[in-house]
């Protein structure tokens, strides 16, 4: 904006004001008129525009008759060289157009603009017509801001953001760059000062920080060239005011995701204040405002190419953990074992933590949501994972109860999908509940619901998990990629399924062909499950509460039955819930082309798995290859297999959150 200073002289009437490029100021020429004015006209500096309201009939007498209310418009198109090089002049004319008088109006013009990426192409543009509010889609517009929820620490591990200073230099590039940009004469009128200001909700979710180091210095410089400007105590803080043909650099960071207190929305305020007579405070003459929106946390799906695989290692599971390196070596991503006197003996890797990753037009890197679930594996996240370029954000219960549906086991995401027309390019994030019409159940706690709605871009679906012992939605339902249709396949455990597959292998003559085989107590004959009463009444309610989730699952992610694939997995029930009755091999680790499942023992013809061989050749179809893996004593028989003993950090998405049309 450019302002003006302006003043007015004549007789006794003196006054200053200022105006803005692109904004109109008004002057009353009432108040600079001599007494018995009847006529007036104008005459100015060429970029110095004006206009007469009411404007004057098109073929009325010259010079103009005062009417009343005559206001006249001021703007100015460029930045003054120097001070005072343009005015603007008033005569005053008599009755009988007489001259009584002459106002010159001195004027000034600065321009002030406060610069962010409001385009998100990375740059920070100058003075974006849009860069004052915030629009959703590939129009749209406004800026990004990541909370800066790494740690550039290398030795004392804290998140960044819980420092009111640059932790280190290399900390600004997490941030979002701000400039204030000004041209116009070397001086400002006296008294005249720059203040930024935030309001108090935002000073709690945002911090500003500016630049003092010397221009393009960037990697020479040192945190104290970065003092705060606002945020936390501070909401407001004059900024020194460089003039002539400046630039500022501002810094930018994020403090709070969304939330359900917080929309994620924040506006950063430069006014300048004009000196008022003593004793008055100053009077801001003109604000500039940004807005940014805070960047959501984003979950990744199957679908997405796999980075780095986590396990745990325990005293029980060496051969597990020998088959998943040969997997994840075939995957072509990296293992990361979690070794025992950090996991403590707690080998569910799924249930205590989440990957995702936050993003935005100058940075992006992955983010881990620990679970408040908390078992012995409670520090891995904060610990190991949080570190350079990798953020941790993490919700708590407080006095809230925490059960096992807060285990991530209970927070997957679906591939993209498009439900009625609407598009989710993310996917959606599902998760597990007590039934809806259960007036007691184990949910999913408030806080960590809250978050994961309040994320926006991956709008969560909740299904009904609480019918299962252990109560996680990875127990019934995973996605796998697929070269056709929608890109994924949706695959369900069935009891159904299995029980056509143990029916067609006692029709087969194969009735008396072992489930177990080699595990000794457990074994157990194909026609002793199926005379099985009451595993088979267990399972029709399974089947019953799989359906009910099957038709939420059909109407949100918008499926139909052949994206759909059921899995022959039987469950049986403890304690009035279900567990898996041999190992669940939906419960599986997707690695690209390559299933990680667990490995069935089931009823062997011709000395082949019969589960094995079904689940091979549904999945063959899709071009995927199975590897099954035994889990059985050191995962299965503790309630989890594959799937809840691992954890997938993937690719983020090509898709940019902030393309999203909502
Ligand atoms: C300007 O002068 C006219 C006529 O004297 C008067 O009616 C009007 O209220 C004045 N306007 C202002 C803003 O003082
Ligand atoms: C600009 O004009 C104002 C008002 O006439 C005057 O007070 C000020 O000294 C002038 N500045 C310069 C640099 O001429
Ligand atoms: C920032 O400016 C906008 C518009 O000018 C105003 O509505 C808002 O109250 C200001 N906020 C603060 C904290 O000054
Ligand atoms: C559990 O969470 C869901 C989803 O937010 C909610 O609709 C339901 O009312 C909650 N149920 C209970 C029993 O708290």
């Amino acid at each position: 904006m450019l302002t003006v200073h302006l003043f007015v002289c004549n007789c006794c009437f003196c006054r200053t004001a200022l105006l803005y490029l692109g904004q109109v100021a008004v002057v009353n020429e009432n108040l600079s008129a001599p007494p018995s004015s009847t006529y007036f006209s104008v005459k100015c500096s060429p970029n110095v525009q004006y206009r007469i309201t009411p404007p004057p009939a098109k073929s009325g007498p010259i010079p103009t008759p005062f009417n009343g209310n005559t206001v006249l418009l001021l703007t100015m198109d460029t930045a003054s060289e120097v001070e005072n090089d343009s005015k603007l002049s008033v005569m005053y004319y008599g009755k009988k157009k007489e001259v009584l008088g002459k106002a010159v109006v001195h004027l000034t013009a600065f321009e002030i603009s406060l610069d962010v990426d409001a385009d998100r192409d990375g740059q920070v543009e100058r003075n974006n017509p849009n860069k004052g509010s915030w629009m959703w889609g590939p129009n749209g517009h406004g800026a990004i801001l990541l909370v800066n929820c790494d740690s550039e620490h290398t030795c004392r591990k804290s998140l960044d953001s819980e420092h009111a200073e640059v932790t280190r230099v290399s900390d600004l590039k997490d941030m979002s760059p701000m400039v204030l940009r000004t041209s116009g004469p070397a001086k400002l009128p006296e008294g005249y000062k720059l203040t930024m200001h935030i309001s108090q909700g935002d000073a709690e979710c945002v911090r500003v920080f500016r630049s003092t180091a010397e221009k393009n210095l960037f990697y020479k410089s040192f945190v104290k060239d970065y003092p705060l400007v606002v945020g936390g105590e501070d909401l407001s803080k004059e900024v020194p005011c460089l003039w002539g043909n400046a630039e500022m650099n501002f810094y930018v960071e994020g403090l709070r995701f969304p939330d359900k207190d917080f929309e994620g929305l924040i506006s950063i305020n430069l006014s300048m204040l004009e000196p008022s007579s003593q004793g008055f405070p100053e009077t801001p003459i003109f604000t500039d405002r940004v807005v940014f929106r805070v960047a959501p946390w984003i979950m990744t799906p199957n679908t997405l190419d796999p980075v780095e695989v986590f396990v745990c290692s325990t005293t029980d599971n060496d051969p597990f953990l020998k088959r998943m390196r040969r997997l994840v070596k075939n995957s072509g991503c990296k293992l990361k074992i979690c070794p025992e006197d950090m996991n403590r003996g707690d080998r569910w890797m799924q249930d205590e933590i989440e990957f995702g990753y936050i993003d935005s037009p100058h940075q992006r890197f992955p983010v881990v949501l620990d679970s408040p679930r908390d078992g012995d594996l409670q520090d891995f996240p904060y610990d190991v994972l949080l570190g350079q370029d990798f953020g941790y954000v993490t919700r708590t219960a407080y006095g809230k109860e925490v059960s096992s549906l807060d285990s991530f086991g209970n927070l997957e995401v679906s591939p993209p999908v498009t439900v009625n027309g609407k598009n989710y390019p993310l996917g959606r994030i599902i998760i597990g509940v007590a039934f809806p019409t259960a007036t007691k159940g184990r949910n999913m706690t408030k806080v960590v619901q809250d978050f994961l709605w309040a994320q926006k871009v991956q709008e969560p679906i909740a299904l009904f998990s609480d019918w299962l012992l252990v109560g996680h939605v990875d127990e019934f339902m995973t996605f796998v990629p697929a070269p056709d249709k929608k890109g994924f396949r949706l695959l369900l455990a069935s009891p159904d399924a299995s029980y056509k597959l143990f029916r067609g292998l006692q029709n087969g003559g194969h009735g008396q062909a072992k489930m177990f085989d080699g595990l000794g107590a457990e074994e157990i004959t194909v026609d002793e499950i199926l005379s099985d009463e009451k595993l088979k009444a267990e399972n029709n309610y399974v089947q019953s509460c799989i359906d009910w989730n099957r038709d939420v699952l059909k109407r949100e992610l918008g499926l139909d039955d052949d994206d759909i694939i059921d899995l022959p997995i039987l469950f049986h029930v403890m304690e009035n819930r279900a567990v898996a009755y041999y190992p669940d091999m939906v419960n599986m680790i997707v690695l690209g082309k390559n299933l990680g499942i667990p490995k069935p023992f089931g009823p062997k013809v011709d000395g082949r798995c019969a589960l094995e061989a079904e689940m091979t050749s549904l999945m063959e179809g899709l071009g995927l290859s199975c590897t099954y893996i035994d889990d059985f004593a050191s995962y299965h028989k503790l309630l989890g297999e594959v799937h809840c003993g691992s954890n997938v950090r993937r690719e983020p998405f090509s898709f940019k959150w902030w393309n999203l049309e909502m």
